[in-house]
């Protein structure tokens, strides 16, 4: 029988048991759940939407979705980025239809109401004619969005109420930094997009700290000599934070996987303590509560170890489907030549096309339609999430967080489902 919303949370509160290293998987495929994480997780969160410097210029804009729902975020004449809903605000009219590009305002298609990138209605057809002097232009600006940006990665809310950014990326902080303050970054070329038959979760659970999987998904890899086998050790360090942020950080690398010349850009950006775990990086990934993975990889591209850096968001559109949307970031003083090679190594290893990539979407979408098998069944099968429970955490390196001393763990997954079911519950 139908369960109301209310019952659904409490059976998420009994079943749900991030600490004893369980969680059902009716939570991958269930459209309640999927419904309930909407309006308590995606409504109430920030979210990513894009990076600065795919609006470089005044007045440059792009469309992106929050939560849902279609929003222009714009790059108005004062400089000044901005977000807003796709709305016009005369009768309700899709403002805005292309993607991305550059204007200084809005004509909207259905009568022609204009609408300056700062939000302002600023041109209404006939306006004296037919409305004589009783239309208040000031009334009917666009509705804004709450946006907000760290080192270039701009964020945006429903939630009038959250936290500020900062704070809700709190001790995370010290790693964006590396990942995407390290070096002025820009994105190149438009997000790649693709959809997978996948619960959003399942992307987000094995990049905040799965890194048992590498071995085996990803051995062929290995085995025909595109990666250092080494890349699958365990060694390094999982580490999470509160709000459900979490990282796996691959530690040592004897080879500098950067552009040289940019050692004294990294320096001047870094503390010391954060230069040394870029110095010696071998990989870096990890998840942004909910649902903003990113990753710093390095591959034998002819020959030389190159690094690569994307971000990629599970954008939810179903329990069972989600859009990947995959930016790839790269040092803007580096030369053209370590660009192209950089790119070259994400489009081998995280594209749709990717070598990895594709070894991790199969996985992806078999969970997903496993979870998807019948009920009650599927309240009664739990994942196990047990691993590393008998370990306690480590004091002896530098950055913040709850610091465990390699990187195969799954502490950073309850970590993650704990703050969600919190979130729920809120
Ligand atoms: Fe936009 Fe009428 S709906 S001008
Ligand atoms: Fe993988």
């Amino acid at each position: 029988e139908e369960m109301t919303q209310i019952e659904t949370i409490g059976y998420l509160n009994e079943t749900v048991q991030p600490e004893a290293g369980t969680i059902p998987a009716f939570i991958l495929a269930d459209p309640k759940v999927y419904d309930i994480e909407h309006k308590k997780v995606f409504m109430k969160t920030w979210l990513f939407i894009g990076h600065e410097s795919e609006i470089p210029n005044k007045n440059d804009y792009m469309l992106r979705d929050l939560a849902g729902y279609s929003i222009i975020i714009t790059r108005d004449s004062e400089n000044e980025i901005r977000g807003f809903y796709n709305m016009c605000t005369h009768r309700g009219m899709k403002l805005c239809r292309a993607d991305k590009g550059n204007k200084s305002s809005f004509v909207c298609p259905y009568h022609g109401f204009n609408f300056k990138n700062n939000g302002d209605l600023i041109g209404v057809p006939l306006q004296k004619d037919i409305y004589g002097t009783d239309l208040d232009k000031s009334k009917l600006g666009l509705h804004k969005i709450r946006i907000e940006s760290y080192k270039g990665l701009i964020f945006g809310t429903w939630n009038e109420e959250a936290e500020s950014l900062s704070d809700f990326l709190g001790d995370f902080k010290w790693y964006l930094d590396i990942l995407a303050g390290r070096a002025e970054m820009e994105v190149v070329g438009p997000p790649q997009r693709f959809i997978i038959h996948s619960n959003w979760k399942v992307g987000a659970d094995n990049f905040v700290g799965d890194s048992y999987h590498t071995m085996v998904t990803h051995g062929s890899i290995a085995k025909l000599g595109m990666v250092p086998s080494a890349t699958y050790s365990k060694k390094g360090y999982q580490i999470h934070t509160m709000n459900g942020h979490g990282l796996n950080l691959g530690t040592p690398n004897p080879d500098f996987a950067f552009p040289e010349e940019l050692k004294s850009e990294y320096k001047s950006n870094l503390t010391d303590e954060q230069y040394d775990v870029l110095a010696n990086l071998k990989n870096m990934i990890g998840n942004i509560f909910p649902n903003l993975s990113f990753l710093i990889s390095h591959t034998k591209v002819k020959g030389q170890l190159i690094s690569n850096t994307t971000v990629r968001m599970w954008r939810p559109i179903g329990p069972d489907k989600m859009e990947v949307i995959a930016w790839f970031l790269v040092e803007k003083n580096a030369a053209e030549d370590w660009k192209k090679r950089s790119r070259d190594s994400f489009i081998l290893t995280f594209s749709p096309s990717g070598i990895f990539e594709q070894d991790d979407t199969e996985v992806f979408t078999d969970i997903t339609a496993a979870a998807s098998g019948p009920m009650p069944v599927m309240k009664e099968l739990v994942y196990n999430y047990t691993m590393g429970m008998h370990r306690e955490p480590v004091s002896d390196f530098t950055g913040p967080g709850v610091v465990y001393g390699d990187k195969f763990s799954e502490a950073n997954q309850r970590n993650f489902y704990r703050y969600w079911l919190d979130l729920i519950n809120a």
